[in-house]
């Protein structure tokens, strides 16, 4: 099992919401009104982790192991939910969501393949962990910048996490687990081409609410994730190419070859699918 080591690392490097943000430090002519609003928009984001539990335990009734990591993982999230109402709370009430606007992003995800939606939250994972940083250098109030910096690391380390779950998946499924990773790689590094914020959050998960079947539709500005990544933060395309980058070091390593762009992860992904895995081997 891996829940074990997990939870104790993850433990071992847990922040504390009262002592590690240095709340004393706000400074109120560094926020502005645009500022502020983003970060209502993510804690109300981060809040979806909610769904997302419900998800990964109904489709993952056969893994106890993966799936008593979820208790850290959603600790973790919510956490992150919390600390951004907190900082709402304290500085600019008035943009706390409420607890309506919150539950408005709890809705049924159709089920779907693990191995698909694990790897779709490891890339998710490393995507979120940039937007965070990069989001970090944009806002100019120091208490809100630091947030972010400490959620950035515990995204990071939630991608880390994951991907001890596909290397086991991989250890025990092969190519089967090797094909779904590739695939939903493949998806979530051709950001360019989709024109997309390629992220479990805006992707539909509910046929019978489609088109409302992303979190982001069910958010009080649904068309702000891509103001907040275009014109605010402005996660160019040098920030997309490091996620791409992290991407396909990742699987390169998982798989044991070397991937330096999209197309040469799609190559084998198509290899993968013509060669059964005995002819490959033999090969
Ligand atoms: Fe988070
Ligand atoms: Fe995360």
């Amino acid at each position: 099992m891996l829940y074990p080591e997990l939870y104790k690392s993850l433990e071992a490097v847990r922040w504390n919401m009262g002592q590690d943000v240095p709340w004393a430090d706000f400074d109120g002519s560094a926020l502005s009104e645009e500022q502020a609003r983003t970060i209502k928009m993510n804690a109300i984001t981060e809040w979806s982790a909610l769904p997302a539990t419900e998800m990964f335990l109904r489709d993952n009734i056969h893994d106890s192991d993966f799936s008593a990591f979820m208790s850290v993982w959603f600790f973790e999230e919510q956490k992150h939910s919390l600390v951004l109402i907190e900082y709402l709370r304290r500085f600019r009430p008035d943009l706390a969501p409420s607890e309506a606007e919150l539950h408005a992003v709890r809705f049924r995800f159709d089920p779907a393949p693990p191995l698909e939606t694990l790897m779709l939250h490891f890339c998710g994972e490393i995507r979120l962990n940039h937007w965070y940083r990069c989001a970090s250098l944009w806002h100019t109030e120091p208490v809100i910048r630091r947030i972010y910096e400490l959620i950035s690391r515990d995204e990071a380390r939630h991608a880390g996490a994951y991907l001890q779950y596909m290397k086991r998946a991989i250890a025990q499924l092969g190519d089967e687990a090797r094909a779904a990773f590739a695939k939903i790689g493949m998806l979530m590094a051709s950001s360019s081409r989709s024109g997309k914020a390629l992220h479990p959050t805006n992707l539909h998960v509910s046929k019978d609410l489609f088109p409302h079947d992303t979190v982001q539709s069910k958010l009080p500005d649904p068309d702000w994730l891509e103001r907040w990544l275009d014109d605010q933060i402005r996660f160019d395309r040098e920030w997309e190419g490091r996620v791409v980058t992290m991407i396909l070091k990742n699987l390169s390593i998982l798989f044991d070859r070397n991937f330096e762009s999209v197309q040469e992860l799609n190559r084998y992904r198509k290899e993968l699918i013509r060669t059964p895995a005995g002819d490959r081997q033999a090969a």
